[in-house]
């Protein structure tokens, strides 16, 4: 729940993923004005309309909306899901020249409203698209970054949580790297309570082979959930409220979240979730996070995965 009484979010696109943001952030109360803008004047409209339908059960956040950009001004929070979402067999890769170009049209006229705000970004690949973002807007890095393994990292706790007979709340273990295929877990420093995961000795120790399918699981979560139902909404929705919350309330929470990088372990000029810190003035990498020798490597390869994405892209 926010503490800013004046506070402006603006979610962009109404798809399923936009909809469930401005949904969550309703209930959540995330923030005190919730703006949806899309091109799509019916479907705005429609989902604007069924939103506000309900704030007799929310509480005091407002919900406007509809196809004028003019709905942003003045926002202190931009989350952009507007894009080609992923097809089942797709990879978040295979969407980013679609979604570069989308990028070109959207920013100039969301910074014009909201030249203040901190912009958020969910639309994938959103890591290259992090990087793109702040290449057009010229923001600060801290006031561009993606949702990234925030959503990853929801997951791995539940299936952690779940397997461990603890609650999700308890688990302390974060996936970093690239939103997509090389992600990986920091198994090294995660925790649960106070224990160190790789020693617990709970009812149900896992094994290394689990640790492994725990991880394949959550990489391919996505997948899973797209093959079912055409795509992933309300975990990315709720993923998105929680981000927004944390600049409004200023909080300094620690999540992995995606920016473009400066010399973290090596690694610049590209965006990939890493531990940091979440407050108004936007996303900080967490100095000092421990890496063992492995994960050191798979973070180098997510990074230059990313890197030759990029650079086909003309970044
Ligand atoms: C997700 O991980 C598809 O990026 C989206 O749910």
């Amino acid at each position: 729940m926010t503490e800013n009484a004046h506070s402006k979010l603006t979610v962009v696109g109404a798809g399923s993923v936009g909809s469930s943001t401005a949904y969550a952030a309703l209930i959540r109360q995330s923030a005190r004005t919730i703006a949806l803008y899309d091109i799509q004047t019916r479907k705005v409209n429609a989902e604007v309309l069924d939103l506000a339908h309900g704030t007799q059960f929310t509480g005091s956040s407002e919900i406007i909306g509809g196809d004028d950009v003019a709905v942003a001004a003045g926002s202190d929070v931009v989350v952009i899901t507007a894009g080609a979402k992923q097809e089942p067999g797709q990879t978040r890769l295979d969407l980013a020249a679609t979604n570069v170009e989308i990028l070109r049209t959207l920013l100039p006229q969301l910074l014009e409203q909201a030249p203040d705000a901190t912009y958020i970004l969910v639309t994938n690949p959103c890591d290259v698209l992090t990087v793109v973002a702040q290449r057009i807007t010229g923001l600060p890095v801290n006031r561009v970054f993606a949702s990234g393994t925030a959503l990853d990292t929801s997951r791995l706790r539940w299936e952690l949580g779940r397997r461990l007979g603890v609650s999700t709340s308890s688990v302390h273990a974060s996936i970093v790297g690239e939103h997509g295929d090389t992600e990986f877990p920091l198994w090294s420093s995660a925790t649960v309570g106070s224990v160190p995961l790789l020693n617990w000795r709970g009812d149900s120790p896992l094994t290394e082979r689990e640790l492994d399918w725990i991880a394949d699981d959550v990489r391919d979560a996505a997948y899973t959930v797209i093959e079912g139902k055409g795509a992933t909404n309300y975990a990315i929705g709720l993923t998105g409220a929680r981000l927004v919350e944390a600049v409004l309330n200023d909080e300094h929470a620690i999540m992995p979240v995606s920016t473009v990088l400066d010399e973290y372990h090596g690694i610049s000029d590209v965006a990939i979730s890493v531990p940091s810190i979440v407050s108004a003035a936007g996303a900080f990498p967490l100095a000092g996070v421990p890496y063992s020798t492995n994960e050191r490597r798979l973070l180098q390869a997510s990074a230059d995965t990313l890197s030759i994405s990029l650079r086909l892209l003309g970044f």
